[in-house]
C-alpha cells in the first residue's frame, strides 16, 4: 500500500541520472518540503511523452483526439476558474520594492517566502514530483540559458517536452556544476490517500505565481495553465531573462521572430513586439500575397513569442527563439487568418480549452465559417450554435512543437541566432495610430516602443477591450523598474554598431463606420516589404510630427485592387486632436515611472509635442 511521504519516508525516486551536487540537494530539499509520493526525474524521450499522455488519458485529464483526423494529438479542459495568465497574482519579489518598479506586483521577499513555506508545506502529497531539466535556446548556444523545472503536474511536463528543448541531453549539459534556474511548481491540490484526482487539479484560493530576482528563482502556486505553469516561457524567457539580459547587457524579449527573402534571395530578419494576442502567432508564419509568392518573396519563421537578443562580434544584434514550440491562442485560426499554423497542427498537438466535434477532432470559432451543428465545449457540456455561448473558451491554445510549422526557418535551431535588421512594435488601436512609421532614430524609436498601448485581450484575467499602455508588449513580463528597462534599450543602441531601424505599426485601425481600414494577416507583407526597401535605401519617406511615413506609391499594390490612395490617406493620417491626448496619456506613464525615467525619453516627448 502507498503511504503518503513523509520527511521519515522520503519519495520513492526514479534512478537519479544527475551528477550535479547542488541540483540534487536542491530537489532533496523541494521534497521534503512538498511531500510527493514519487520523483521521477524526466528523461525528455518519447516513451516517457507517450506513456505520461497515455496516463492522462487513463486519468481523464486528456482526451484523445481522432487518429486518423489528428494523430498524435490530445484535448486538455483546464478548470473554469484556470483559464488564463492572471497578472494580479503575479509576483517580482525584489529586496527593494523600487527596483520591481510600479509595473509590477510586489511583496517583501521574505514575507513571500513565509506565505509560500505555508502553501507548498506538504502540497505534493499523494502526486508525483517530475524534475525537469530544460534547455531555453539551442543546446549549448552562447545565448541560451537553462532552468530545472519542478512539478506535480504531467500536463506541464507534456506541454514542456513541446516547448523546450528538455531531459537527459540537458543534464548531459549542465555536468557537474552547470548554472540553472530553479523553477517550483504546485497545482496546489494535494490528494488524501485513495482520494480521486479531479480532471484539471488546482487551487482556487490561492493562486501565486513569484519571481525572486536577486536569487534568480521561480515559484508558482495553484493553477495549471499555460505561462502560469510552464514556468519556462513568461517566467523564465521574460521575467526573469529580462533581469539577466540588464545584468549581462542583452535583451530579453516579448518578439516574434520572422525572416523576409526578396526574389535577390537576399535575407533579412525582423524582431516584432506586440502584447498578447494581436497576431503574433499570424505574423510569425505569413503567406505572402500571391503576387509576392510568385515574384520569389518568402517568410520563414524562427519563433511566435519570445525573442532573446545578444551583440555579435559583428557588431549587429543576433537573436535566438528561446522556445521549441509554441502555446498559440486556437480562436481566430483558420484557412485565411493562419495556413501555416494550421498545418502545424495538424498532428501531434495539445489542444486546451478548444470544443470537441462527434468525429472526435477539434473546433474552435473562426476555424470555419459555418460552426458544426453540434459539439462538446471547452467545459466538457453539449453545445449547438444556438446555445449563446462560445464552443471554445476565447483563450483556448493549442501547443505544438516548432519544427511542425511548415514556413519555419532553415536556421531557427542555429545556436549563432540570427542577425536582425529591424525592430517592430505594434497594438491593437482603433484610433490615432498609423498604419507604419519608421522611428528617426534609435532613441525615438525606444520612445515609441515605451509609449506603445493595446486594448486588452482574452490572454489575461481581465477586462477585455480597453486601451492600456504596454511599452515594448512588455507589461506583464519586465522584470523590474520599466524606467530601468528603458534606459537598457537606450543604453543598448549606443553599445551596438549597427543598431536594427525601428518601426511601430498598427493593423487595427478603424473607419467612422467601425471597420477596419487594413485588411491585416497576409496583406501585412506590403508593410514588409516597405520596411525592407527602407533599410535597403530603395525608397524615401515623409516626415511627420511621428515618425516617418510611407508615400502611397512606394507600397506594393499590384494584386490588392481597389485600395485607393484616399483610403490609405485615412490609414496614416495624423489627427494633432487624437495626437495631444495620446502625448498627455503618454507623460501620465512617465509621471508613474519617474523616478527611474531617463530624461531622454522626456526630451522626446517635448519634441514631438512640438511637432504636432
Ligand atoms: C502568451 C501571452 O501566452 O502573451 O503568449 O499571453
Ligand atoms: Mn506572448
Amino acid at each position: 500500500m502507498n503511504h503518503p511521504a513523509t520527511a521519515a519516508h522520503p519519495a520513492r525516486s526514479s534512478e537519479c541520472p544527475a551528477d550535479h551536487a547542488r541540483l540534487k540537494a536542491w530537489v532533496t530539499e523541494i521534497a521534503s518540503l512538498t511531500r510527493p509520493e514519487r520523483i521521477e526525474w524526466c528523461d525528455g524521450s518519447e516513451e516517457e511523452y507517450d506513456r505520461l499522455c497515455a496516463d492522462m488519458v487513463a486519468s481523464g485529464m486528456l482526451v484523445k483526439l481522432n487518429e486518423t483526423k489528428r494523430p498524435g494529438s490530445f484535448l486538455a479542459r483546464s478548470d473554469p476558474d484556470d483559464v488564463a495568465r492572471m497578472e494580479e497574482r503575479t509576483f517580482v519579489c525584489s529586496r527593494e520594492r523600487e527596483d520591481a518598479g510600479p509595473n509590477n506586483n510586489w511583496v517583501a521577499p521574505g514575507e513571500m517566502r513565509a506565505t509560500l513555506g505555508r502553501l507548498f508545506d506538504g502540497c505534493m502529497r499523494g502526486r508525483t514530483m517530475y524534475v525537469i531539466p530544460f534547455s531555453m535556446g539551442p543546446l549549448g548556444s552562447p545565448i541560451a540559458h537553462i532552468g530545472v523545472e519542478l512539478t506535480d503536474s504531467p500536463y506541464v511536463v507534456a506541454n514542456m517536452k513541446l516547448m523546450t528543448r528538455m531531459g537527459r541531453k540537458v543534464l548531459d549539459l549542465l555536468g557537474r556544476d552547470g548554472y540553472f534556474v530553479p523553477c517550483v511548481h504546485s497545482v496546489g491540490a494535494p490528494l488524501a490517500p485513495g482520494q480521486k484526482d479531479s480532471r484539471w487539479p488546482s487551487n482556487r484560493e490561492h493562486k501565486y505565481i513569484v519571481h525572486y530576482p536577486e536569487t534568480k528563482e521561480i515559484w508558482s502556486f495553484g493553477s495549471g495553465y499555460g505561462g502560469n505553469a510552464l514556468l519556462g516561457k513568461k517566467c523564465l524567457a521574460l521575467r526573469i531573462a529580462s533581469i539577466m539580459a540588464k545584468e549581462q547587457g542583452w535583451l530579453a524579449e516579448h518578439m516574434l521572430i520572422l525572416g523576409i527573402e526578396s526574389p535577390e534571395k537576399k535575407k533579412h530578419y525582423i524582431a516584432a513586439a506586440f502584447p498578447s494576442a494581436c497576431g503574433k502567432t499570424n505574423l510569425a508564419m505569413l503567406v505572402p500575397p500571391r503576387v509576392f509568392r510568385d515574384r520569389g518573396w518568402k517568410i520563414t519563421t524562427v519563433g511566435e513569442d519570445i525573442a532573446w537578443i545578444k551583440p555579435g562580434k559583428d557588431g549587429r544584434l543576433r537573436a535566438i527563439n528561446p522556445e521549441a514550440g509554441a502555446f498559440g491562442v486556437a480562436p481566430g485560426t483558420s484557412e485565411t487568418t493562419n495556413p501555416n499554423c494550421l498545418r502545424a497542427v495538424a498532428h501531434d498537438t495539445i489542444f486546451t480549452n478548444v470544443a470537441l466535434a462527434p468525429d472526435g477532432d477539434v473546433w474552435w470559432e473562426g476555424l470555419t465559417k459555418e460552426p458544426p451543428k453540434e459539439l462538446t465545449d471547452w467545459q466538457g457540456k453539449p453545445w449547438t450554435p444556438g446555445s449563446g455561448r462560445k464552443a471554445a473558451h476565447p483563450n483556448a491554445r493549442f501547443t505544438m512543437s516548432c519544427a511542425q510549422i511548415p514556413s519555419v526557418d532553415p536556421d531557427w535551431e542555429n545556436p549563432a541566432g540570427v542577425p536582425i535588421s529591424a525592430f517592430l512594435f505594434g497594438g491593437r488601436r482603433a484610433t490615432a495610430v498609423p498604419l507604419v512609421t519608421e522611428a528617426f532614430d534609435w532613441a525615438h524609436g525606444v520612445y515609441l516602443a515605451a509609449t506603445m498601448a493595446s486594448e486588452t485581450t482574452a490572454a489575461s484575467v481581465g477586462e477585455v477591450g480597453v486601451v492600456r499602455r504596454d511599452p515594448f508588449a512588455m507589461l506583464p513580463f519586465c522584470g523590474y523598474h520599466y524606467g530601468d528597462y528603458f534606459t537598457h534599450w537606450l543604453g543598448m543602441g549606443k553599445s551596438i554598431a549597427q543598431a536594427p531601424r525601428i518601426f511601430g505599426v498598427n493593423w487595427f485601425r478603424q473607419d467612422a463606420k467601425g471597420e477596419f481600414i487594413w485588411p491585416g494577416f497576409g496583406e501585412n507583407m506590403r508593410v514588409l516589404k516597405w520596411i525592407v526597401d527602407r533599410i535597403e535605401g530603395r525608397v524615401d519617406a515623409v516626415r511627420t510630427p511621428l515618425g516617418l511615413h510611407p508615400r502611397f506609391e512606394d507600397i506594393e499594390w499590384s494584386g490588392m485592387d481597389g485600395f485607393t490612395r484616399e483610403r490609405f490617406a485615412e490609414l496614416t493620417r495624423v489627427e494633432p486632436a487624437a495626437w495631444h491626448r495620446e502625448v498627455a496619456d503618454h507623460a501620465a506613464l512617465f509621471e508613474k515611472l519617474r523616478s527611474r525615467m531617463p530624461r531622454e525619453l522626456y526630451a522626446q516627448r517635448e519634441a514631438l509635442e512640438k511637432a504636432l
